[in-house]
């Protein structure tokens, strides 16, 4: 792991600044005091294709996105890929243990270099079709019969990098190799938050991909309203939890929000995460394109990637704070995960394309907004910002 990860585990497990400040700010739960708003947002916004091919230029290639965690890639040479916006990425962490990423394109003829869906641990990559490799830096080390390329510049053929951090346990990625991008909005104060939840240090106990017919947006928004919790879900996640006044403030374009769970009481609020779990939930926007949720033995960390107007792609992980020793605590991860499938696959996931579907129908002009879906014209205002800083 590189320097920024080592530095942050001495603070881990203490709430930062901002996170403590939204927690004196919780109110007792009888005193919630829901927030009354009017608002609408116009149901083009997830259905224009002209507003999301502007998207894909402002927003996926305006800003680092999220591409996975670093508990994907927990080892020295090794390395994965993912489409992103029609972006074929490639991550790696190097022998030295430093993530970088790539377009995922053979220099040769432009092959997709890597086809695994799976996590491949080895120090050098070799392309399938005429086996050109390259090393975790992206180097063009060989070719075969290379003299039946007289005069080939091999050291200027190495993968096309691009802009990447590695913050908070997450891997952000510039997806314009041309473009050179601000990472201090998410190598500051939100990584300082995910590394005190312990992201930067936890164990991936398993992931899963999930294609949803419905804009990107979409499936951001069911991650944002409070509202639906204890509707939507009332087979599965209501049992733990309760209409909350959340907390929320903004780290630039980021979300942070801190909502009760049913048996919080103010005189039970700490300083210590691994007792905050278990009273209330701490959740993260990490702006454009993740989602991260902290339950008491895992974080759930969805990573949203777009298709097109009207498809997308989930990767949820499930990350636990430390690799489980006991068959106990490996059971109760699998048990989560079986419940967070159900959850956001077949709950959120699922009503984010049933609303798909009926703005695709043209039906309304606008979709309406109340106290408890806040967090949704913030995170459409920081996509709208994007946009017009084009
Ligand atoms: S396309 Fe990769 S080696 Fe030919
Ligand atoms: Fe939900």
């Amino acid at each position: 792991m590189d320097q920024i990860v080592d530095d942050r585990a001495s603070v881990a497990g203490e709430v930062t600044p901002g996170q403590a400040r939204l927690l004196d700010a919780m109110p007792e739960l009888a005193d919630c005091h829901y927030p009354e708003v009017r608002d609408a947002i116009p149901a083009s916004n997830y259905t224009d294709p002209t507003r999301y091919e502007a998207e894909l230029k402002a927003v996926w290639k305006g800003v680092p996105v999220i591409a996975a965690p670093s508990a994907l890639l927990p080892e020295a040479k090794s390395y994965h890929q993912v489409t992103i916006a029609g972006m074929p990425v490639l991550l790696t962490r190097n022998k030295a243990g430093v993530a970088k990423a790539f377009a995922n394109v053979c220099r040769h003829r432009g092959m997709k270099l890597c086809t695994s869906d799976k996590t491949e641990k080895a120090p050098r990559i070799v392309c399938p079709y005429h086996a050109w490799t390259y090393d975790l830096d992206g180097k063009l080390i060989g070719l075969p019969r290379s003299e039946t390329f007289p005069g080939l510049p091999k050291s200027e053929l190495g993968l096309l990098e691009l802009p990447s951090r590695e913050a908070g346990g997450l891997i952000w990625v510039g997806l314009d190799p041309e473009k050179s991008y601000d990472f201090s909005t998410v190598d500051g104060e939100l990584a300082e938050d995910l590394s005190a939840l312990g992201l930067d240090r936890a164990w991936l106990y398993d992931h899963a991909s999930f294609p949803v017919k419905a804009n990107w947006k979409l499936v951001m928004d069911s991650m944002l309203d409070s509202y639906h919790v204890t509707r939507l879900h009332k087979d599965s996640l209501a049992q733990f939890s309760v209409d909350s006044e959340n907390q929320i403030d903004r780290i630039g374009s980021h979300i942070r929000n801190a909502a009760h769970r049913a048996n919080f009481e103010r005189k039970l609020i700490t300083r210590r995460h691994d007792e905050l779990r278990w009273i209330m939930v701490f959740s993260y926007i990490g702006f454009p394109n993740g989602i991260i949720v902290v339950s008491p033995h895992y974080t759930s960390l969805g990573v949203v990637r777009p298709i097109s107007v009207d498809e997308c792609v989930v990767d949820y992980y499930l990350l636990a704070h430390d690799k489980p020793t006991t068959e106990r605590a490996e059971d109760r991860l699998k048990r989560s995960l079986e419940l967070m499938t159900q959850v956001f696959a077949e709950e959120d996931y699922w009503a984010a394309a049933m609303c798909h579907a009926g703005l695709a129908s043209g039906t309304l002009k606008e979709v309406q907004i109340g106290g408890m879906e806040v967090q949704i014209r913030m995170f459409q205002d920081a996509v709208t910002d994007c946009l017009e800083r084009q």
